[in-house]
């Protein structure tokens, strides 16, 4: 009896023993199964240099801002550069969806990134340690155009554009509270960037301009940058204006001592010992920088502070702190002179304005022809790439006179 007895309880162990065993192999191969599948499809990425609003998207938004416009950008310039040059070139294939897919946004009111100021910074003081890039490279120039609100003279603009995709960017900063269309044309579409709060004048043109330079310098292809003017217009052509700008050894910001209440008399002892009056300088605040000095400027921690709290009232730092700058820190790579024409040969504080009268071939030819300047260590009449002040009643004299005069 006793031995029957222990043989059945030993049976049944065993088959307890075997649904044991069947169960905790089932159940491991169910957690595998469940845990493998999430972890083939999370996505790796946490870093991403080629969208940078990307990265800031979940932090709220200080502007309003079209996500699909800050994308269609980035894939518009690649797509822009293949159709101005050569289709078989490797960032097709990067990137090979675009443009046709997102209908171009009515409002250019659009901002071009959504970054504060410190992000935006931050990100374009990123330099590559890499020289080469592995993708084509066409050398832009970014045309950074600081505005009060719309460009009036943009017909002009874009017959000058017209046909050079992929050689030029646009950036477009205007007063934060201008709600309207900044110009018609579709270049100009979306190329806004978000202004934070400034007053005109001031250190806030600076603060525009720091912020414009840094916007151009996020696109790697951006290699020259020019500020312009809602007054300002081009002498020339785009392919004399970008050959010009390319192959220029030196950089074009004015820069030079003027003694006297608007010069000299503007600086504040304050900011010695960093800045000593020997070397404040004065320039038009129309510039011309490369990209060197661009990244200079925007990572600038030592001048920058000293400008903001010490050029005040009637200082206009956007006409000192570049030229000062260069003048301490790169006084060899630039040429001291400005590629913006005008004329302030009729005195008072603001420059002359030209309106639809003046408009003639003489005037633009006058303009063109400068007295001599260097350019790459040999003298030339082109000293004036671009001209201010035109009014917008001069426009369609412009557009008349610009195949003639200035070949576009
Ligand atoms: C485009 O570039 C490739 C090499 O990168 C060259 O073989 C081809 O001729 C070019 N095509 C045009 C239209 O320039
Ligand atoms: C651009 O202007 C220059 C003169 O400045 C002229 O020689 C050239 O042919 C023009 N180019 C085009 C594409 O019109
Ligand atoms: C430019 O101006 C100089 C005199 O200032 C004159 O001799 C020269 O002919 C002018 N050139 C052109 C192309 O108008």
């Amino acid at each position: 009896m006793k031995k029957e007895i222990r043989h059945i309880h030993l049976k049944t162990l065993a088959v307890y023993f075997l649904i044991l065993v069947c169960g905790i192999g089932l159940g491991a191969t169910l957690i595998f199964c469940l845990y493998s599948i999430p972890l083939n499809s999370k996505p790796k990425q946490f870093f991403s240099l080629e969208v940078p609003s990307n990265n800031f998207i979940e932090q709220p938004r200080l502007y309003p801002i079209n996500p699909e416009v800050t994308k269609k950008k980035e894939s518009t310039t690649s797509h822009t550069n293949i159709v101005a040059t050569n289709t078989s070139s490797k960032s097709v294939k990067e990137e090979p969806k675009v443009v046709s897919e997102t209908p171009r946004p009515a409002a250019s009111s659009a901002f071009l990134h959504s970054m504060t100021d410190e992000e935006l910074f931050w990100r374009a003081s990123m330099v590559p340690r890499i020289h080469k890039p592995p993708f084509k490279k066409i050398p832009k120039v970014a045309f950074m155009f600081l505005v009060r609100g719309r460009l009036p003279l943009s017909p002009l603009w874009e017959r000058f554009f017209r046909g050079y995709k992929g050689f030029y960017s646009i950036y477009v900063h205007t007063q934060p509270y201008f709600i309207g269309e900044v110009a018609p044309e579709p270049m100009f579409q979306g190329r806004r960037i978000p202004s934070e709060v400034v007053t005109w004048g001031e250190i806030s043109m600076v603060e525009a301009e720091r912020r414009l330079l840094a916007s151009a310098l996020l696109d790697f292809s951006n290699e020259r940058f020019v500020l312009l003017s809602e007054a300002c217009i081009p002498l020339y052509n785009f392919s004399t204006i970008y050959a010009y700008l390319i192959n220029s050894r030196k950089t074009f910001v004015e820069c030079y001592d003027q003694e006297g209440p608007v010069g000299r008399g503007r600086y504040d002892h304050n900011m010695e010992p960093v800045v000593t009056l020997q070397q404040w300088r004065k320039g038009s605040q129309w510039f011309e920088v490369d990209r060197h000095l661009a990244l200079e400027v925007i990572c600038d921690k030592k001048y920058y502070p000293l400008f903001r709290d010490y050029c005040k009232p009637a200082c206009y730092s956007d006409e000192h702190y570049i030229p000062t700058l260069l003048n301490i820190e790169y006084p060899l790579v630039n040429s001291d002179r400005t590629l913006t024409y005008v004329d302030w040969s009729r005195g008072g504080p603001h420059p002359y304005k030209f309106g639809k009268w003046e408009v003639t071939a003489d005037l633009l030819k006058r303009m063109q022809n400068g007295t001599e300047c260097m350019y790459n260590g040999e003298p030339t009449r082109v000293c004036f790439l671009f001209a201010r002040k035109f009014i917008p009643s001069s426009l369609f004299r412009l557009l008349e006179l610009a195949p003639e005069v200035m070949h576009f």
